[in-house]
C-alpha cells in the first residue's frame, strides 16, 4: 500500500510527500515495495513531480535501508512538528 499527496511549494516546485508505504509483513524481500516504489516513480514522473519526499523513523532501519537501495537520500533537513489536538 503506498499513501502520497501532490504537495506543492513556491521554493520546492512540484513534490509527491509519501505518507504511508506497507509491504504484508508475509511477503517482504520478495521485490513487492521494489515494485511498488517503481509504479510510484513512474506515476510521479508523468506528473511532472520534481522530488518525492518521505520520512523514515530512526529506528526504522529496515525503511532506511529499502529507501537507499531505491535511489533516495536524506537531505539534511529536520522535520519539525506540532500536535493541535
Ligand atoms: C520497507 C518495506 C516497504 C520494504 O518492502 P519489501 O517488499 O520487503 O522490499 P523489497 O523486497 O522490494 O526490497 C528491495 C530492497 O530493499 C532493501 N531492503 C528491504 N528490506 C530490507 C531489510 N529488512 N533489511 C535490509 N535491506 C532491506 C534490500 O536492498 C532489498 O533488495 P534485496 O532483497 O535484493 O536485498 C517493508 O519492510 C515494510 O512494509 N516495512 C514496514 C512499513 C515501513 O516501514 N514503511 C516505510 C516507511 S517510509
Amino acid at each position: 500500500m503506498a499513501l502520497a499527496v501532490y504537495s506543492p511549494s513556491a521554493e520546492e516546485g512540484r513534490l509527491l510527500v509519501l505518507n504511508d508505504f506497507f509491504v504484508d509483513p508475509a511477503m517482504r524481500r520478495k521485490g513487492v515495495g521494489r515494485a511498488l516504489a517503481t509504479r510510484l516513480l513512474e506515476e510521479a514522473k508523468a506528473m511532472r513531480v520534481e522530488r518525492i519526499d518521505l520520512e523514515v523513523t530512526p529506528t526504522n532501519a529496515p525503511a532506511a535501508a529499502f529507501w537507499k537501495s531505491m535511489g533516495f537520500r536524506t537531505g539534511g533537513r529536520t522535520v519539525y512538528g506540532r500536535d493541535i489536538v
